[in-house]
Parts: structure tokens; C-alpha cells; sequence
């Protein structure tokens, strides 16, 4: 069985996140083969980074730093669900990021990504950048929901539609296909240590 995290990236009063993180949750949990969850940041209330130590060498001193270490640490896979904020991804994902390093190491991610024109791919191509630094493996497979406001009915309900879907599907597909490949890989690599 392997573990797939669903990352909130935003945290504001009201946001559209919850309903792309509810809704690829409520797919994703359809899958046999995996185990699904959340990861709010909203609930989780990172302070901005505020260890003394850097993130590779993997001391951490503050409970909340320990705590998200077991949370990522614990997950195969990923799905960061972001928005555009003035063209890149949010500052309180960054943050949450910035946390750890070797818990990120050597696991697919993939994104769900919204905002207007473009979107959401300016932040997840920025994303993409970061990724590598973690040695993550961002997958080419993404969702963008561009102009979502326009898609929503008049109590700002975001209708998903087939093609979303097989997005969806597409997407949890190579998540678990280098998942699980990935996790044989970390086994292989942390026998050299
Ligand atoms: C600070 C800020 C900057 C934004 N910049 C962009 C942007 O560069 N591109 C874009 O497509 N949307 C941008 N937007 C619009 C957001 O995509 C939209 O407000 C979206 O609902 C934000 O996601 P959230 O509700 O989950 O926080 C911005 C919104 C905020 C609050």
C-alpha cells in the first residue's frame, strides 16, 4: 500500500482550494491500491520557518517541525494543489517546503493548479524548479482549472467535468505508477547509508 499526501495551498478565509483538494480527494479515495490524505496547512499554522539548523542537517528543535517531518516523511507521493498568486505559487506552500528536505527526497509529485488565464501553470512551473532542488520527481501529468469563477454555479460551486476526470485519472495513474517504483528506489538508496 502506498501513501498519497494531498498539500493545501492556501490558506485564506474562503478559499477556492478546498473544492480541487475535495474533489481529487474524493477520487483518489477510490483507488484500492492507496491510501489518501489531507494535509491543511491551514489547520497545520506553520509559523514562517523558524529553525535554527538548516533543513539537510536534520535537526529539527520545534514540535511543529517534527510533526510535519513525520507527516511527509510517511507519504510515498504528493499532490500539491496551488494557486497563482502574482504568478507563482503561495508563499505559505514555500514555507511548508522549506521546512525539510529528506522527507521530500526522491517522490513523484504531481499538480493541481488554478487562478485565471493560465491557470494556475506559472506557479506550478515555478514549483517544478523547487521540486528538483528536493529531488522530487514532478510528473508532466497536472491539472489546470483556468478562470475557475467562470465554472461556477451561483453558489461558487465548481463544476468538474470528463475531462477533469480523466485528467484525474491520468494523473493518479503515474503517481502510483512512480510511487511505487520510487519507494523500492529509496529502499535501494537508504541500504548505501
Ligand atoms: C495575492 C494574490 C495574487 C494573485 N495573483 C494571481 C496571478 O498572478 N495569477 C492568477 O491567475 N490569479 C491570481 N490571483 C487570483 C487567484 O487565482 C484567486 O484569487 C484564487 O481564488 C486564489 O486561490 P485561493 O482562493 O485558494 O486562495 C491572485 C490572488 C491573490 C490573493
Amino acid at each position: 500500500m502506498i501513501t498519497i499526501k494531498i498539500l493545501t495551498g492556501s490558506t485564506r478565509p474562503d478559499r477556492f482550494n478546498v473544492q480541487p483538494v475535495a474533489w481529487i480527494t474524493s477520487i483518489a479515495k477510490k483507488r484500492k491500491t492507496i491510501k489518501t490524505e489531507l494535509v491543511d496547512l491551514e489547520k497545520l499554522q506553520l509559523p514562517f520557518l523558524d529553525e535554527p539548523m538548516a533543513p539537510m542537517m536534520h535537526k529539527y528543535s520545534k514540535e511543529h517541525t517534527k510533526h510535519l517531518s513525520k507527516i511527509i516523511n510517511d507519504a510515498d507521493g504528493f499532490i500539491f494543489v496551488t494557486p497563482e498568486y502574482n504568478h507563482s505559487y503561495s508563499a505559505v506552500l514555500k514555507n511548508a517546503i522549506d521546512y525539510l528536505f529528506y522527507e521530500w527526497n526522491c517522490k513523484p509529485v504531481s499538480f493541481i493548479g488554478y487562478g485565471s488565464i493560465a491557470g494556475g501553470s506559472r506557479g506550478i512551473e515555478h514549483l517544478r524548479g523547487v521540486a528538483a532542488e528536493l529531488k522530487m520527481y514532478d510528473l508532466r501529468e497536472t491539472i489546470l482549472l483556468p478562470n475557475y469563477w467562470e465554472n461556477t454555479d451561483k453558489d461558487g460551486t465548481y463544476h468538474f467535468n470528463e475531462q477533469h476526470e480523466k485528467a484525474a485519472s491520468d494523473m493518479l495513474d503515474s503517481l502510483i505508477f512512480w510511487a511505487e517504483r520510487m519507494k523500492e528506489a529509496r529502499k535501494l538508496i537508504n541500504a548505501k547509508k
